[in-house]
């Protein structure tokens, strides 16, 4: 999957950085995109708000954006451990990074 291009903006800790339009996403699919150098997954839940995650399973690398996905967790697509939006862990104890995501506008954010 090719990196969609980004445009960054420093604020304080973290960086905001816009990734384009909310609607590259259909509604309960996710996009992967290079941020700076850090592959970044954006999931556009069913309820209409954004959440970003690393974007390869700590377990074997699985492509997240390519899992099943409902408002709480992230379903690996290759071994199916399910990991929570919440707090990025999963039931067998790996952990996901969680970065936060909005939609300003219609405009993708995520700081990192
Ligand atoms: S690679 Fe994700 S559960 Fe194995």
């Amino acid at each position: 999957m090719s990196a969609l291009p980004v445009e960054s903006v420093n604020t304080h800790a973290k960086t905001a950085h816009r990734l384009g339009p909310v609607d590259a996403i259909p509604v309960g699919e996710a996009r992967t995109f290079a941020v700076t150098g850090i592959q970044v997954a954006v999931f556009r839940l069913r309820d209409g708000t954004l959440r970003a995650t690393q974007a390869q399973c700590p377990h074997a690398g699985g492509p997240l954006a390519d899992g099943q996905i409902d408002l709480m967790k992230v379903v690996c697509p290759l071994h199916a451990r399910a990991f929570a939006f919440a707090d990025g862990r999963c039931a067998e104890g790996d952990q996901i990074r969680i970065y936060p995501a909005r939609d300003e506008a219609g405009e993708i954010v995520v700081e990192l």
